[in-house]
């Protein structure tokens, strides 16, 4: 089973969903992973039912974060705002599947990170950059 969840690991890794940039984003952050300074960017579009009709992601990193970002556009595309900020690093654990060590972690919920703050719309010296998802 193990070897399923890698595969589809590396399919999103290599074949990331909603990859680039929105240029009419209503919600746009970006953070990096203090360990490594990997960075992902989230770009958001919420219509006035306050519905996530269009996402787009960019970074740089190892597999775990890049493919948990391509994870994440996928599950919060079609999500109201609140749906989003209610996703928990549960769901990106269990999407990744994988036993995921304590240096691995930071990788895995880079892109909740930033999610949350986007769509909360903390500016950078507002975020607890150490609080682990
Ligand atoms: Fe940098 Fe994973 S090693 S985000």
């Amino acid at each position: 089973m193990d070897d399923f969840y890698r595969e589809n690991i590396l399919d999103h890794y290599r074949n990331p969903r909603n990859a680039g940039t929105l240029e009419d984003a209503t919600h746009t952050h970006e953070e990096n992973n203090p360990l490594c300074g990997d960075v992902i960017r989230i770009d958001l579009h919420v219509n006035d039912d306050n519905v996530i009709n269009e996402v787009a992601f960019k970074g740089r990193g190892c597999a775990i974060s890049q493919a948990s970002a391509s994870m994440l556009m996928e599950m919060i595309q079609g999500k109201t705002l609140d749906e989003a900020k209610a996703i928990g690093k549960e769901e990106i654990l269990e999407a990744l599947g994988i036993e995921i060590g304590p240096t691995r972690l930071k990788c895995a919920l880079l892109s909740l990170k930033v999610l949350k703050a986007g769509a909360y719309g903390l500016s950078e010296s507002e975020w607890n950059k150490d609080d682990d998802w």
